[in-house]
């Protein structure tokens, strides 16, 4: 008696028998492999290339002859002439089964492919989209069997997919029955699955077979900046990233004031929901055409932001969220359609998934947070702070997460910032200052030289040096302080205190010149006093929420530190620590997540396990409310003083000497040249 050849899958190792001639798709999907198919094993979508391998295989007990599969076929033979195939590589739903066979899947091939990101630490996504296309052939219209054109392409899913049932998106129907004729009853669909155990719904078709591919937006709406990445839903691949204003900025620089503007003005609410739709439509148009792709084939988006840009968004009125309880609308997840929300440059039937809300004040964008840098996950105890107008802190390891929201406002972001500018080319976004000349040397964005590089003025006489960005402002400030040109109180010493003309009286304080372009024509890029004092307060904001978090979890230290935001990747642990915007720890403790809530976004875009994985997550974090927790101000307070009035910075201080100096006149106290330095 013979048996039947033996079939074996890598990497997955699933293995099983079937007769001769079965295509190798049909075993794939028999046992279960992830093998991809758009055609449905017609031979003209080529996702389901696979690689079988010859020779000896001790491991799995076999060895494969030449002719394991059967020989190349007339599909494989013209989709080679037509497009090529890599060496190696056949058509899984072409090839057949003659012998034992030991068969690898690439991961183009696979629908859960693994994505590796671009984080410091390298993890991977798997991609399990919530959109997939379907190619179908589809009955044509009996007269003596009526039934419509949709009930037909429903028929064709049943029969050549299994899929039982589907419901549709009535902007679909609309378009269905000229996309069926035009494609000859030939036509792909896009089913999109709120879950996998959902109906998929019919969210869009195009005749024949569709190869422009399929996109989704990961959007990261911050109360100054949105943030958004195009990214390509078969593969993971971020195919364009942009940005812009949140054009609510008019209506209140923080949330609170957005809230307040909703409050007093009947419609305000409405109004800033239009606005922020308005810019959402504009970026999708300027995203779309950046990547070479048509709007139209963007079907998901997903959404990570605060509580009240959350409501702003849905078109809910934000004014519980201004006054205890802090009540949300809803903390859940919200699935609904372009058309629902109102996004016009969209398709109406694209598919919108805004990630759940951990509590009043602690945003999706925190959720988003969460599922990026998974504190959860963590052996040791890490406090991770995304940096923005708003900051969001979690603090956890395996045993707990706790989380919160503090208003940091958008000093960090370089606006309130005097010659304060978002992080463009021409910005400073690093400076050093000598600690015995006092005069400065920076860098700009779109340069890599420092100022006193050969080359430098060249190099940047193109943009000028327009102003500072997040970063700049961040490291000025510390190095102020490192070099003794401000006191731990904040103040900046006169040009007779710190012996440098540098410090120049700015009304009845001083300010500290990094660059004077008036000569060109340009910009005098000074450190104000008042900068000093937004900082001031971010950093008291930043350092208090993780304090509050460190009290509830009964801890003094943590043992690293992630900084994430728009600009985390920018920021020097040093220079953070200076300013005493996180709590003490070694410096190679600190590390960059880059935007972790639009990398979150991204990850749930790509993925329906994430979405229920964070819906999950949300319920098993301690949330901390910063804005009626008395402790919060008491620490606010206290961290008001640079790096901190009361907390021993002990790592810090084994890498730095910080001045001992006071500009706190009066009596004239601390002037020039009577400095003591200690360590710390
Ligand atoms: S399944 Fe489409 S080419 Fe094989």
């Amino acid at each position: 008696m013979t048996t039947d050849p033996l079939v074996i899958f890598t990497p997955s190792g699933k293995r099983g028998r079937f007769p001769v001639g079965t295509p190798v798709l049909t075993a794939a999907r028999q046992l279960g492999v992830d093998l991809d198919s758009v055609c449905g094993g017609r031979g003209i979508c080529s996702k389901c290339q696979i690689t079988p391998a010859y020779g000896d295989f001790p491991k799995h007990g076999v060895q494969v002859a030449e002719d394991a599969l059967s020989g190349w076929n007339a599909v494989e033979e013209r989709y080679d002439s037509k497009r090529g195939l890599k060496t190696g590589r056949r058509l899984g739903c072409q090839a057949t089964v003659q012998r034992d066979v030991v068969i690898d899947v690439p991961p183009e091939s696979q629908v859960h492919r693994q994505v590796v990101r671009k984080a410091a630490a390298a993890r991977t996504l798997q991609m399990d989209p919530a959109t997939r296309l379907y190619y179908v052939e589809v009955d044509q219209p009996d007269m003596h069997e009526p039934t419509g054109d949709l009930e037909r392409v429903a028929r064709a899913l049943r029969a050549q997919w299994g899929i039982e049932e589907i419901s549709t998106e009535f902007s679909t129907l609309a378009g269905l029955q000229p996309i069926l004729r035009k494609g000859d009853w030939r036509i792909t669909v896009a089913l999109h699955k709120s879950d996998n155990s959902a109906i998929p719904r019919l969210v869009a078709a195009w005749p024949g077979l569709h190869e422009a591919g399929i996109y989704g937006l990961a959007i990261d709406l911050g109360s100054t900046t949105i943030a958004a990445h195009l990214t390509d839903l078969d593969t993971g691949a971020v195919m364009a990233s942009s940005g812009i204003m949140n054009p609510q900025i008019r209506f209140g620089e923080d949330l609170m004031s957005r809230v307040s503007y909703a409050m007093m003005n009947p419609g305000g609410a409405t109004e800033m929901t239009r606005a922020v739709r308005e810019a959402l439509d504009t970026l999708t148009i300027e995203i779309a055409a950046e990547a070479g792709i048509d709007a139209g084939l963007i079907l998901e988006t997903v959404f990570v932001c605060n509580p009240v840009m959350h409501h702003l968004l849905l078109g809910i009125d934000p004014v519980e969220l201004g006054q205890a309880p802090f009540a949300l609308a809803t903390s859940d997840a919200v699935t609904l359609s372009a058309r629902e929300l109102g996004l016009t440059a969209l398709p109406g039937a694209a598919q919108i998934y805004v990630l759940p809300c951990i509590a009043g004040h602690v945003g999706a964008d925190a959720a988003a947070v969460a599922l990026s840098e998974q504190p959860g996950k963590s052996e040791d105890l890490v406090l991770v702070v995304d940096v923005g107008t708003n900051a969001e802190i979690l603090l956890g390891d395996t045993t707990r997460v706790l989380a919160c929201s503090s208003p940091t406002g958008p000093a960090f972001e370089g606006a309130q910032i005097s010659s304060g500018q978002r992080a463009a080319p021409g910005a400073i976004e690093a400076i050093r200052i000598d600690p015995v000349t006092k005069e400065p040397r920076f860098r700009v964005i779109g340069c890599d030289l420092w100022s006193d590089q050969d080359g430098f003025w060249q190099e940047v006489a193109q943009t000028g040096i327009t102003g500072i960005c997040g970063s700049g402002i961040i490291e000025a400030v510390a190095e102020l302080r490192i070099a003794g040109l401000m006191d731990p109180s904040g103040l900046i010493g006169s040009a007779a205190q710190t012996g440098t003309d540098r410090c120049e009286a700015d009304g009845r304080t001083h300010a500290y010149l990094i660059h004077d372009g008036s000569a060109e024509g340009g910009p005098r890029i000074t450190v104000t006093q008042g900068d000093i004092r937004a900082i001031q307060l971010a950093k008291s904001a930043l350092y208090a929420g993780a304090r509050l978090l460190m009290d509830e979890r009964g801890v003094d230290r943590v043992d690293r530190v992630v900084l994430a935001g728009a600009f985390g990747a920018h920021i020097s642990a040093l220079h953070a620590m200076v300013l005493g915007m996180i709590p003490d720890v070694a410096l190679d403790k600190v590390s960059s997540a880059g935007n972790a809530a639009g990398t979150g976004a991204r990850i749930a875009l790509c993925s329906l396990a994430a979405r229920r994985e964070i819906e999950r997550m949300v319920h098993r974090i301690t949330k901390v409310e910063t804005a009626i927790e008395p402790r919060f101000q008491e620490h606010f307070v206290a961290a008001n003083a640079i790096p901190h009035a009361t907390d021993p910075f002990p790592e810090l201080a084994s890498q730095v000497s910080l001045p001992v100096v006071s500009f706190n006149t009066g009596s004239g106290g601390g002037e020039g040249g009577r400095r003591r330095r200690r360590r710390g």
